[in-house]
C-alpha cells in the first residue's frame, strides 16, 4: 500500500511512519519542517520504501501530485500548539485551513481514503464528565486567537464532512486528546516534555496556574495503531472519534510525578497564565474523553499509564540530547524572565 503521511516529520506523524513501514507500507512524508524534524525520520532515509518531499501543504499542485499517487493519505500536517497560534496566528490559520482544504480537494479528485487529525480543542471549555463526539463546542472569543486552533480544526471538521456527504470522500477523522510520547518537542508550549526536561535538567518544574486543571494523556504508542485501524474501517467513514488518555491527572500531580519518575530534586514553581500568554488568557480546568465509540469500532484501550509514559519521555530526551539542550536552554530563559513562587 502507498501512504502518504502530510506532518510526517513531526511527533505524532514520525511515529506513525515508525509503524506504517514496519507493516509493509511504501511511504511518502510530505513536511515543511517548520515544527518536525528529519532526524525523527533518521531510521528510514536509506530505506527503499520511504519518500521525504519537503514542502508545503499549501502548495496545492505539490499536494495533488502527491495524493495522486497515493492508496491512502493521513493529514497530519498542521500549526499545532497553543503557544504557536497564539504568537503566529495569521500563519497558523492559513495552514490548518487553506492547507487542509487543499488535501480535502486532492483527495477527493482521487478518491483516495483520508484520515484527518483533529483535536480535542474543538470541545473548547466543555468541562463534562466525558466528552462524547455529539458534546457540544463551548469556544471564547472569535477574535481571541486561542480560540484560533480550534477554530480551524472545527472547520477542517466541517469541510471533511461536507466532502463526504457531497462528493463521496471516503474520510474519517479523529479527534486526539493531549497526545504525548518520546519526540514531542516543549518548545512550543506542550507539557509533558517541559516537565520532563525541567526536572531531568533538576530546575523547577512550571506549573501554569493553580495547578489542579487536569488533563487525559495518552501514549503515542497506543494511539498510532488506533489511526491506523481506523484508516482501514470503513464504519469510521463520515464520522469523528475521540482517541484519548484514560488517567484523569492534574497538572500539578503529573509535575510530581514526574519528578518522582526521573528521581529529580526539582521543586515546583506557579506562574500565573497572564505571565506565560497574554493577559486575559482563558484555559479549560478538565478534559476527558469518551472513548467509547473508539472501543466499538476498532477495540480501543488506551493501555500506558501516567507513570510509564513520563518515563519514556525521559529515556527519549536522555537520548536525544538536542532536544534535551533546547529544553534547559528555554528552562533557563524562562527562570530569569519570572518571578516565582516556591512551593
Ligand atoms: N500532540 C497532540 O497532543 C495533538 C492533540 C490533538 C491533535 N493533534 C493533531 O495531530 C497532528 C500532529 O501533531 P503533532 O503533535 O505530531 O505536532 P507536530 O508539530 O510535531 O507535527 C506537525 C507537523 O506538521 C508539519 N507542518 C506544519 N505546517 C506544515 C505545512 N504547511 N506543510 C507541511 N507540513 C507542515 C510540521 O513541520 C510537523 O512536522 C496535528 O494535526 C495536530 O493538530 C495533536
Amino acid at each position: 500500500m502507498k501512504t502518504l503521511v502530510t506532518g510526517g516529520a513531526g511527533f505524532i506523524g514520525s511515529h506513525l511512519v515508525d509503524a506504517l513501514l514496519a507493516a509493509g507500507d511504501e511511504v511518502t512524508v510530505l513536511d515543511d519542517l517548520s515544527t518536525g524534524r528529519l532526524a525523527n525520520l533518521a531510521d528510514h532515509i536509506i530505506d527503499s520504501g520511504f519518500h521525504f518531499v519537503e514542502g508545503s501543504i499549501l502548495d496545492a499542485r505539490l499536494v495533488d501530485s502527491l495524493v495522486a499517487e497515493a492508496d491512502r493519505v493521513f493529514h497530519l500536517a498542521a500549526a499545532v500548539g497553543v503557544k504557536l497560534i497564539v504568537e503566529h496566528p495569521l500563519e497558523s490559520l492559513r495552514t490548518n485551513i487553506h492547507g487542509t482544504e487543499n488535501v480535502l480537494e486532492a483527495c477527493t479528485a482521487h478518491h483516495v481514503r483520508l484520515l484527518l487529525a483533529s483535536t480535542s480543542e474543538v470541545y473548547g471549555k466543555n468541562e463534562s464528565d466525558s466528552l462524547s463526539e455529539e458534546a457540544d463546542r463551548i469556544l471564547g472569543s472569535a477574535l481571541k486567537s486561542r480560540w484560533s486552533y480550534a477554530a480551524a480544526k472545527g472547520i477542517d471538521e466541517s469541510f471533511a464532512y461536507a466532502y463526504f456527504t457531497e462528493y463521496g470522500l471516503p474520510v474519517s477523522i479523529v479527534r486526539l486528546f493531549n497526545t504525548v510520547g518520546p519526540r514531542q518537542t516543549g518548545r512550543y508550549g506542550m507539557v509533558v516534555p517541559n516537565l520532563v526536561g525541567q526536572a531531568l535538567a533538576g530546575d523547577s518544574l512550571t506549573v501554569f496556574g493553580d495547578g489542579r486543571q487536569t488533563r487525559c494523556f495518552s501514549y503515542v504508542g497506543d494511539i498510532v495503531p488506533a489511526l491506523i485501524r481506523l484508516s482501514e474501517t470503513d464504519e469510521s467513514l463520515g464520522q469523528a472519534v475521540n482517541l484519548g488518555g484514560a488517567q484523569e491527572i492534574s497538572i500539578l500531580d503529573l509535575a510530581s510525578r514526574a519528578i518522582d519518575v526521573t528521581g529529580s530534586s526539582s521543586g515546583i514553581v506557579f506562574v500565573p497564565y497572564s505571565e506565560a500568554y497574554a493577559p486575559g488568557y482563558e484555559d479549560m480546568r478538565r478534559r476527558v474523553p469518551d472513548n467509547s465509540k473508539a472501543a466499538g469500532l476498532i477495540g480501543f484501550v488506551p493501555r500506558t499509564g501516567v507513570d510509564e509514559i513520563l518515563q519514556r519521555v525521559a529515556d527519549g530526551l536522555r537520548s536525544t540530547p538536542h532536544l534535551n539542550d533546547e529544553l534547559m536552554i528555554r528552562s533557563r530563559q524562562s527562570r530569569q524572565a519570572r518571578a516565582q513562587v516556591m512551593l
